[in-house]
This record gives structure tokens, C-alpha cells and sequence, in this order.
């Protein structure tokens, strides 16, 4: 049992300088922990909503003052003074006193400030470290930490979109650890990015998470360029580093086609150009190669990259537990891609992870393109054993959060990294 005493609620910036909610939660045995709130750029039709204030004078309409004040009111007002046996309950409480499908009333945002904060302060108050706590809120044991997947390459909505595919990242295969795995990823990184300096005579300019976003000529030439970076790093492509890439095609998908470079492919031909990237490039996951809406066509894709790449579906399952379990029953994916804030409370994304596992489906938990200095990420990643955590690159603070945040659970617990893509 824990009781809240307070909820306190704080606008502050994201990694983009626009707003997000930062939660505070005062339990009655003097236990406190805050939790800040990410939000996505990329983002799929099927997201609980994030409350913006819409003033247009003030950060263009993105201000988070009202979900600030629904916190510091309605849901101070509802859940100061209560009892709440777990999380579980308390999630459920959220969720009935906005009483929205959606969570439109008082906003995916504030909702998920005030589940993570309550869970951070219940870890607090047990003693015990949050990634800990975590894996006892899922009610599984710690078993392995997650394979980093790194962006190296960036396009679409997070790099002005000069080339469609919107994230080619490292996957540091033959890693034994995560401080291995970084160590590799800076030699990959700092090779690209004197590829790019030579090749498009720029370095500098990163996107939102990080990544190198030279005017590549096509979505082949930007996955070219990541394999020649991993070989000019010395390593083996496949073997040591191997390649995630985020289509992301719901964000080039319009009237029934993909518009990828000059290209307007139906579903069947972009099905046949993702199944050819993956006879030329060491490619180990695949993420929304298709549009969210293009259900008919997931199925087909599946079995065409199925053992050799994972086909993972972030705006196309949302995190949503209704649309995982249409896809497990269209057999239309098999891995899920975790982001807590595309539904908006802990249980509810536990209930979308056992979901997948279920299925024998592997999970990558994911961070946003709008990140803030918090770390609760790699705890989550650590505590539910995703088999792949996306931070972003190892360039930005906030995404550094994460990973330091890894390689001090990875001290502390001396787990091993989880044994996947393993030799392919
Ligand atoms: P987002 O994108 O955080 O901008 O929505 C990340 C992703 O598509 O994986
Ligand atoms: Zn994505």
C-alpha cells in the first residue's frame, strides 16, 4: 500500500526546446521522486493524445500549462489522501477519473507524469532501484539487459526530410556488453561522420535524436554509406555491427502509395524493395516498413523478412494492446515497439508487452525525438528485459542520460545483454 500525499506538476523543455510535464509525487511515508514526459515528432494516428495548450502566442501553441494544471488540480484533488495497493490501481484510478478512451480530457501527458512518478516514488519508498521495481510491477524476474540499436543515419520527419527512410541505426551485435557495444558505436559514429564530411562536405549537422543527416541520394545510398562506416570502423558488417533501420513509411504513404524518392509504390512493391534491402545490407530489424493503416499488406510482408530481420511495428501497434492483438491474430508482426507515452499509463504498456511476449513476439523499448534528461527508460528497458532498447545517438545529453544510466544498472547488476540478433 502506498498513499499519495501530493502531486506537483511543472512545465519544462524537451530536447527540442518545446514543453513537456515534469511530475513530482509525494507519498505519505515521505517518499518523493519526479518523472518527465517525452514526446514524439513521428508520431502515429493511434496515440493516446497529448494535451498542448493551442495559444498560439506562447511556444506556438504547444505550451503544457494545462496539463500541468490537471495534474496540480483535478488529479492532486482526486488522488491526494488515497490508498493505492499497486500500480495497477493506480493506473486504473488515472484512467477513470479522466474517463476518456483516449485519454483527451486531461491528457496523455499528464496521465503519464503522475503513473511513472508514482512508480519512481513507490520504488523509492520499497528501497529498492527503479529498474527493480519495474521488472516487480511486470511480475517477471531480471533476466538480461537490452541490445542497443544507436542512430547513425537520420532522415524523414527528424531531418527536414531530404531522404524518406527516417533512421538507419547501429546494432552492436558481437557486443558482450553495453559498454562494449558504446565503445564500438563511437568508432561507427566518428566514421560516418568523417564519410559525411568527405562525402557531402558537412559534419555538424545532426537531427532531433542525434543522428548524421547528409543529403543522401536514396534510402539505398544512406544504408550503402552505414556499411561503409562500420567497415571503415573495423568492423565486420553482420558480423560484429549490424543495421535496424525505421522506415517509418506511414510518413511517405499517401492515396495508396509510398513515395519513396521519385518512386509511388504500391504495397506489394515496397514489400519487394524492403525484402531487396535485406539481400544487400546486414539488416536485423525492420521498423514500419509499412503505413499504420496498410493492414492488408503487413501480413504479406511478414514472412518475407521473418528469421532474418525482426519486423517490428511502432505507429503501426501504437503500443496499444487492442491493435497488438489484431496484428498477432493477422500474424502481421513479430516484435513490438514500446513507447509508454503512445498510450499513457505503466500498466497499460504492460498490458501491450505481455501482449507481445505472448505471441513469442521480441520487444524494443524506445525513447522519443523529444527527450528530456530523464533516465527512467533504461530502467524500464532493464526491468521488463527488452530485447532492444532506441535512444537515439550517443551525441545529446538527453540521449546520454539513458545510456549512462545502462552502463551504471549494468555495473550494479551484472546482467548480461540479451543474446540477440546473435551470429548470424
Ligand atoms: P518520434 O519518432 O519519437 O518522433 O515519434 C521515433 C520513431 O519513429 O521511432
Ligand atoms: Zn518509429
Amino acid at each position: 500500500m502506498s498513499a499519495i500525499r501530493q502531486l506537483t506538476a511543472l512545465e519544462i523543455l524537451d530536447s527540442r526546446g518545446r514543453p513537456t510535464i515534469k511530475t513530482a509525487c509525494e507519498l505519505t511515508s515521505g517518499a518523493r521522486a519526479g518523472a518527465s514526459v517525452p514526446s514524439g515528432a513521428s508520431t502515429g494516428t493511434a496515440e493516446a493524445l497529448e494535451l498542448r495548450d493551442r495559444e498560439p502566442r506562447r511556444y506556438r501553441g504547444l505550451g503544457c500549462r494545462r496539463a500541468v494544471a490537471n495534474v496540480n488540480g483535478e488529479l492532486n484533488r482526486a488522488l491526494a489522501g488515497r490508498d493505492f495497493a499497486d500500480q495497477a490501481e493506480l493506473d486504473a484510478t488515472l484512467l477513470a477519473v479522466d474517463g476518456t478512451p483516449n485519454k483527451a480530457r486531461l491528457g496523455a501527458n499528464a496521465l503519464l507524469s503522475v503513473s511513472l512518478a508514482f512508480g519512481r516514488a513507490v520504488a523509492v519508498e520499497r528501497g529498492v532501484a527503479l529498474y527493480r521495481h519495474f521488472a516487480d510491477v511486470l511480475g517477471e524476474p531480471l533476466r538480461t539487459l537490452p541490445r542497443l540499436t544507436i542512430n547513425l543515419f537520420s532522415g524523414g520527419k527528424h531531418a527536414g526530410g531530404q531522404v524518406p527512410i527516417q533512421d538507419v541505426l547501429v546494432v552492436p551485435a558481437s557486443a558482450r556488453s553495453v559498454d562494449e557495444a558504446l565503445a564500438m558505436t563511437y568508432e561507427v559514429y566518428q566514421s560516418a561522420a568523417d564519410l559525411t564530411q568527405r562525402k557531402y562536405g558537412m559534419r555538424a549537422l545532426t537531427a532531433d535524436e542525434g543522428g548524421l543527416a547528409p543529403p543522401f541520394a536514396s534510402a539505398e545510398a544512406m544504408l550503402e554509406d552505414a556499411v561503409a562506416a562500420i567497415e571503415a570502423a573495423g568492423f565486420a558488417p553482420d558480423g560484429d555491427v549490424g543495421l535496424a533501420v525505421d522506415v517509418a513509411a506511414s510518413h511517405f504513404f499517401r492515396a495508396g502509395r509510398y513515395h519513396l524518392e521519385a518512386a509511388a509504390l504500391d504495397s506489394d512493391a515496397m514489400i519487394e524493395r524492403v525484402t531487396g534491402w535485406l539481400a544487400d545490407f546486414p539488416i536485423v530489424s525492420v521498423e514500419d516498413a509499412l503505413a499504420e493503416d496498410d493492414w492488408d499488406a503487413w501480413p504479406r510482408l511478414r514472412p518475407r523478412l521473418a528469421g532474418r530481420a525482426l519486423v517490428l511495428g511502432d505507429d503501426f501497434l501504437c503500443t496499444n494492446p487492442a491493435r497488438i492483438r489484431r496484428a498477432i491474430a493477422a500474424e502481421a508482426a513479430d516484435a513490438l515497439l514500446l513507447k509508454v507515452n503512445q498510450i499513457g499509463t505503466l500498466t497499460e504498456a504492460a498490458e501491450a508487452y505481455r501482449l507481445a511476449r505472448s505471441a513469442g513476439w521480441r520487444v524494443t523499448l524506445s525513447a522519443r525525438s523529444g527527450e528530456t534528461e530523464d533516465d527512467w527508460l533504461a530502467d524500464l528497458a532493464v526491468g521488463w528485459a527488452g530485447d532492444q532498447i532506441k535512444i537515439g545517438s550517443i551525441t545529446q545529453s538527453e540521449r546520454l542520460a539513458k545510456y549512462n544510466r545502462l552502463l551504471e544498472i549494468e555495473v550494479e547488476t551484472r546482467l548480461p545483454v540479451v543474446a540477440w540478433p546473435g551470429t548470424r
